[in-house]
C-alpha cells in the first residue's frame, strides 16, 4: 500500500469513529495536515449528523466549509467529545511530536476543550522516543533569537523555518537533534522560556485512541 492509501485508511477509521461515537448535532473538532485532509474529505456523508465543527487552522476552516460543514468558533463552545488530528510522530504512550505543519497552537487549544482525542497515523509515525523529526516551536517574532539561545541550551538545533508565518502571526523555529525520554517535562519546560507560545510536544494531553494505519488495516491503541 502507498503511504496515502494507509492515511485514507485511518481517515476512514476515523469517520467510522464518529460515526459510532459522536451523538447527533454534535461538534466536532478538526485538526490540520495532510492525513487529516483525506479524514474531512471522507467526512461529508456524515455532514448533517454534525451540529458543525471547530477548525484547527484556517486551511481546515475552507476545507470544512467547501464539504458544507459549518464551522464553529470555539469560544462558542463549552466541551467537544471528539477531536480528530494527525501527527509528525507517536509513541506508546500515545504522545505526539505535531506541528509540521505549523497549525501547532490552534490545534493544542482545540485539543485541551475535547474529551477524546482520537489520533489518525499511518505505522510510519510510530516511533519508540520523540525526536527524529525537528520539534517546531511557535515563537513571537521579536523573541526569536533570544528562544533560540535558551533551546541550544537544552541541547537541540534551532533553525527558523524560512518565509513562514503562523495563523497567528508568528514565526516557527524546529529544533533538531532532541532525544526525548521524558515529552511531559520538555513539554511543559520548553513553554515556560518567554517568547514561547506553543511547542508541538502533545504529551500532558496526547491522544486518548491512535487509529493506526498498517498493511494488516487499522489498528485501534488506546492511551495506556
Ligand atoms: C499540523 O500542524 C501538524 O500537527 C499535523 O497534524 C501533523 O504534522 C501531521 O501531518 P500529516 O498528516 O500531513 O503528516
Amino acid at each position: 500500500m502507498t503511504q496515502n492509501q494507509l492515511k485514507q485508511a485511518t481517515a476512514q477509521a476515523a469517520v467510522d469513529y464518529v460515526a459510532q461515537h459522536l451523538p447527533q448535532g454534535g461538534i466536532l473538532g478538526v485538526g490540520t495536515g495532510s492525513t487529516t485532509n483525506f479524514f474531512i474529505a471522507a467526512l461529508a456523508p456524515l455532514k448533517d449528523r454534525l451540529g458543525g465543527a471547530v477548525a484547527s487552522s484556517e486551511a481546515t476552516r475552507q476545507r470544512l466549509t467547501q464539504i458544507g460543514v459549518p464551522v464553529v468558533d470555539l469560544n462558542e463552545v463549552e466541551s467537544l467529545a471528539i477531536y480528530v488530528d494527525g501527527a509528525d510522530e507517536i509513541d506508546a504512550g500515545l504522545s505526539m511530536m505535531k506541528g509540521g505543519g505549523g497549525a501547532l497552537t490552534r490545534e493544542k487549544i482545540v485539543a485541551a476543550v475535547a474529551n477524546t482525542f482520537v489520533c489518525i497515523a499511518d505505522a510510519s509515525k510510530q516511533v519508540e522516543t520523540l525526536g527524529r523529526f525537528p520539534l517546531p516551536v511557535e515563537v513571537i517574532p521579536m523573541a526569536t533569537r533570544q528562544v533560540a539561545r535558551r533551546l541550544a541550551a537544552l541541547g537541540g538545533n534551532p533553525r527558523l523555518r524560512e518565509g513562514f508565518v503562523t495563523d497567528n502571526g508568528n514565526s516557527i523555529l524546529d529544533v533538531h537533534g532532541l532525544v526525548i525520554t521524558d515529552p511531559v517535562s520538555l513539554e511543559a519546560e520548553i513553554n515556560q522560556i518567554v517568547g514561547v507560545v506553543t511547542n508541538g510536544l502533545f504529551a500532558a494531553r496526547g491522544a486518548d485512541v491512535l487509529l493506526l494505519a498498517t498493511e494488516d488495516g487499522v489498528r485501534r491503541v488506546f492511551r495506556p
